[in-house]
């Protein structure tokens, strides 16, 4: 029989490289970056707000501080956050805002940061009401057709909102929260609504931000003993058991959240394969206190 097609290699998100988390330097930034690249990771996950609006500038200085990785990467931009401390914001008011004013202003602000002249995937962060379709795509039509922009993604989309731009853009991707810890795209229609469109869906916060590694929190103690008994069946450890649940739903790239790059070999040989469904809905089960009906 011939052996099954590898999955895809993770994303790498850079959510924690900063001030919200490891506070890389620009040296060790370049180091992660480059070590993830040898494994076969090629996309990086970016949003203007990551670090308080620092950590866009933190990977422009690892770019221009180790020339050749950026041509090795995809990189996918995320915005449309307003947070209170955000800056042009007036009233404080931490929103989303995804008028083409805005949208435009914060891509401006990514290249400017990043020190590159284009991303691959330009991503709206949130779901915003206010949001109007059509102008976005013409938007994005504009910003293709200039050379700054690759494909158009979305995040924490759900399926009404993804069918928004039906007939009018292709979605590349739609970013979500997915993991043992957070499973309602996967029964409210997100997922599907997102492979039904043929976008892939990037899972963020694979491990719940680390909380499903630890026995106190509630999620993490109902997989404390199931994760331990299972992991060593597929020769992996708890967290890579974890990650291999995700990256087993189809269509489906896990994004990782670590800024150790001891980790990343690890966490790609665990996302390289399926887990068996048995196995996939054990730790499903495991995770909701009660089996499928
Ligand atoms: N679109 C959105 O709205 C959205 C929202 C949140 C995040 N994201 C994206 O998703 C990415 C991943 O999210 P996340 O950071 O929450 O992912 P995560 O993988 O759930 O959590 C990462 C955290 O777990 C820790 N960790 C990883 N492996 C571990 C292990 N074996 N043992 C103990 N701790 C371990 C990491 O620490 P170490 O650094 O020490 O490994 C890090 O603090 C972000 O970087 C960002 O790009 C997107």
């Amino acid at each position: 029989m011939p052996s099954p097609a590898p999955l895809p290699a993770p994303v790498l998100g850079s959510m924690r490289f900063g001030d919200w988390g490891a506070r890389l330097s620009p040296d060790a930034v370049a180091d992660l970056l480059a070590a993830a690249l040898d494994l076969g990771i090629d996309t990086l996950d970016l949003a203007d707000i990551y670090g308080g609006h620092t950590t866009n500038a933190l990977v422009g200085a690892a770019l221009a501080a180790r020339p050749g990785l950026r041509a090795r990467l995809r990189l996918v931009a995320k915005v449309g956050i307003r947070m209170a401390s955000s800056p042009g914001n007036p009233r404080g008011v931490q929103h989303y805002d995804l008028s083409v004013a805005h949208l435009r202003r914060a891509l401006d602000g990514t290249l400017a940061a990043l020190g590159v002249d284009r991303v691959d995937t330009v991503m709206l962060h949130r779901f915003d009401p206010l949001l109007e379709p059509a102008a976005i795509a013409a938007w994005v039509r504009a910003e293709q057709a200039a050379g700054r922009v690759g494909g158009f993604g979305v995040s924490n989309f759900d399926a009404h909102a993804l069918a928004l731009f039906d007939g009018r853009l292709p979605v590349v991707a739609n970013q979500i929260e997915l993991s043992l810890a957070q499973t309602s795209a996967l029964d409210d229609g997100t997922l599907a609504a997102t492979r039904a469109r043929g976008a892939e869906a990037q899972a963020w916060s694979p491990l719940g931000g680390g909380g499903l590694l630890d026995p106190q929190s509630p999620a993490g103690g109902r997989l404390h003993a199931p994760l331990r008994a299972m992991a060593a069946d597929f020769g992996l450890d708890p967290a890579g058991l974890l990650l291999r649940w995700v990256a087993t739903l189809p269509d489906t790239r896990v994004v990782l959240g670590t800024a150790n790059p001891r980790r990343l070999a690890d966490a790609v040989r665990a996302c390289g394969e399926a887990l068996p469904r048995d196995a996939w809905y054990a730790l499903h089960e495991a995770a909701r206190g009660h089996p499928v009906p």
